[in-house]
């Protein structure tokens, strides 16, 4: 079996989940292993200006160069793909690698594994990459999220200071760590072990149910709640802004507006929303809820 291994970090994060995910899938099998890079797109720890500016690109999966990838096979037959969310979408650099002719034409009809770090918000961008993945006559069969299990607004804070300052530490020295905690990163061994014994015998259909019956993985009803209504939203924004922002100084005013409101939502309408929805309309969407969750985690 041709097994190719390919993700792009910023921060080295997702670097340290596909570690522990392949070391023992490693024992079994030979792995071509690929850290793609952005062609020096995007630096980090970011700018201000450059983090909301790459957001409608993001959101319409506008393609951009990557760095050369140097493959050891013509043809893969699975491959293990990490990404990212940014945005409520699947992050610049894998939309636009899922989108690479030579990517597709060396993975085509290929099964995949999708290895996904988020802060909580994880998916939208599976769902982006599981409409470009089959658009190339592939198939799904496991998916692993990793998210920081800290409360939404915390983790919205301390994933602004990791990326504006680029440090992985305590915020003032109260706040959590951000980031997937390092037990969560260190279990991801378990879905490795996972893998490898669904592909030596031959049981890959079950794959995803085994890596579900391990019970962390999970989609917390108000994360739903945001992702289905702020991903509607990012579109209007990103197309708002693409069209109307064809001069820079326009360009970022519209930006600007963005994040405002972006601010706005996340700590005064969202909160306010999802209490009401909580109390008067939830306790009669339960069922919907459940049958929601269920499509996405079975995909
Ligand atoms: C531009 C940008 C936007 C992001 N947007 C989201 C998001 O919408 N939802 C989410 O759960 N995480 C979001 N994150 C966090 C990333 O998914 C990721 O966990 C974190 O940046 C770690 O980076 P790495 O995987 O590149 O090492 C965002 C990060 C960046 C840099």
């Amino acid at each position: 079996m041709k097994i190719l291994s390919i993700h792009y970090s910023q921060t080295g994060q997702l670097t340290q989940i596909m570690e522990q995910i392949l070391s023992p899938i490693k024992k079994c099998f030979t792995i071509d292993e690929v850290r793609f890079t952005d062609n020096d797109a995007y630096t980090f720890p970011w700018g201000k200006k450059n983090f909301f500016d790459t957001m409608p690109e993001t959101v319409l999966m506008k393609k951009m160069p990557l760095s050369p990838i140097h493959y050891q096979e013509e043809k893969y037959d699975l491959v293990i793909f990490g990404f990212q969310s940014w945005f409520l979408s699947l992050s610049r650099p894998c939309s636009s690698l899922l989108q690479d002719d030579e990517f597709k034409k060396r993975t085509r009809g290929a099964k995949f594994i999708t290895v996904i770090g988020a802060r909580n918000m994880w998916v939208n961008a599976f769902l982006d990459s599981k409409k470009l993945i089959e658009e190339n006559g592939c198939k799904i069969i496991g998916n692993i999220p990793l998210v920081d299990r800290n409360a939404n607004y915390i983790s919205a804070i301390t994933i602004q200071y990791w990326v504006f300052t680029g440090k992985k530490d305590k915020m003032w020295g109260i706040f959590p760590k951000p980031g997937i905690s390092e037990e969560d990163i260190l279990f991801s061994t378990k879905y490795g072990e996972i893998i490898c014994e669904k592909l030596l015998s031959k049981q890959e259909n079950s794959l995803q149910k085994a890596i579900l019956d391990e019970n962390k993985i999970n989609i917390p009803w108000d994360v739903l709640f945001i992702e289905k209504r702020g991903k509607k939203m990012f579109r209007l924004w990103a197309s708002l802004i693409l069209n109307k922002g064809k001069n820079p100084f326009k360009r970022n005013f519209f930006l600007f507006l963005y994040r405002i409101y972006l601010y706005v939502a996340l700590f005064t309408i969202s909160p306010i929303v999802i209490s009401i929805y909580a109390l008067v309309f939830r306790p009669f969407m339960l069922k919907s809820e459940s049958q929601k969750k269920n499509v996405i985690l079975h995909f």
